[in-house]
């Protein structure tokens, strides 16, 4: 179980850029983590991962992996005591990849770091649980050999080479087209529930939020506005921003695209204004709401935040 409780990340002598953000991910379960560009998605990512630049801290909360305290380890060091095994799949593979390198080098290398005993067929077998065709094969081709989808595919064999308790997965399908992102969905759900992995999945994109998350986290200017199981915040969003993003979708009963969007910009860190983040953007919004403080999330426990006036008062059953 990774809980994260109250996380702050923060520019060194600058702004906050998360800010108070706290989630739970289960064996086997898939949160979504959506909210527009900039609003602190990856940088919660790779505090989780122990990647964040320098000049980057976490100066707030904390992170827990099975009980035990990984906020401030860096990756050496969760190797070194085989804790934290936390690993991440990014946009483009092909910039992770190393393109002079076979794959079987590369799978090898991850290998060796956290399984250094393990014999040459474990290679192969991870190719094998990622479903590429052929893996005998595939393990001596080069990236620029592979498509798009083989590559994704193969960056999450690398990041299953750690066993790792939670994979982060950072809009890993947003470069692929349609059909192809179907597939990579389809199998980290199944690598999901096979290996009892938490997964958190970053995205713009809610309609793969709706087909893959059990559960949906929304992010807006660094905090959390809306935790939910994904069925009840379709259904039922209580966050005016949620309510938003929602309005955003395209209609699939009418085909038509969506051309509604958010009117205004989201804060950047550091400009944050006072009250509610949302307010300048939100057509609810009051006088109480761009001067005092956002009220705690009480009553409904979906909940997070922290609204004055949200779009319903409770969450259906
Ligand atoms: N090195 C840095 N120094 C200062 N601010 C930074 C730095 N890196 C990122 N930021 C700021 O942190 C905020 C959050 O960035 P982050 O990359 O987490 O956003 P995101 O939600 O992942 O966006 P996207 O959807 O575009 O990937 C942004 O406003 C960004 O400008
Ligand atoms: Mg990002």
């Amino acid at each position: 179980m990774l809980s994260v409780e109250n996380l702050v990340v923060s520019v060194r002598r600058g702004p906050e850029i998360v800010r108070d953000v706290s989630f739970e991910i289960a064996p086997g379960e898939i949160l979504g983590l959506v909210g527009e560009s900039g609003s602190g998605k990856s940088m919660t990512s790779l505090a989780l991962m122990g990647l964040l630049s320098p000049g980057i801290d976490i100066t707030g909360g904390a992170v827990r992996l099975d009980g035990t305290d990984i906020t401030h380890l860096q990756p050496h060091q969760r190797v070194a005591r085989n804790c934290g095994k936390v690993a991440m799949i990014f946009q483009e593979p092909m910039t992770s990849l190393n393109p002079v390198l076979r794959i079987r080098e590369q799978l090898e290398e991850a290998i060796n770091v956290h399984d250094p005993r393990a014999g040459p067929e474990r290679a192969r077998e991870l190719l094998d649980m990622v479903r590429i065709p052929d893996a005998g094969h595939q393990l001596n081709a080069y990236p620029h050999e592979l498509s798009g989808g083989m590559r994704q595919r193969v960056m999450i064999a690398i990041a299953l080479a750690c066993r790792p308790q939670v994979l982060i997965a950072d809009e890993p399908t947003t470069a692929l087209d349609v059909t192809v992102q179907r597939q990579v969905l389809g199998l980290i759900r199944e690598l999901c529930d096979s290996l009892h992995m938490g997964v958190l999945f970053i995205t713009h994109d809610l309609g793969v939020v709706a087909q893959l998350a059990d559960r949906v986290a929304v992010m807006y200017a660094g905090k959390l506005c809306e935790r939910a199981d994904v069925g009840p915040l379709f259904r039922a969003p209580l966050h005016p921003y949620t309510n938003g993003l929602l309005a955003c979708l395209p209609d699939p009963e009418s085909g038509n695209a969506a051309f509604e969007t958010i009117p205004g910009a989201a804060p950047r860190p550091g400009a944050i204004p006072e009250g509610c983040p949302f307010s300048p953007r939100c057509n609810r919004a009051q006088e109480t709401c761009r001067s005092g403080p956002v009220p705690e999330a009480h009553g409904p426990e979906r909940q997070v935040a922290v609204c004055h006036f949200p779009v319903r008062q409770e969450a259906p059953a």
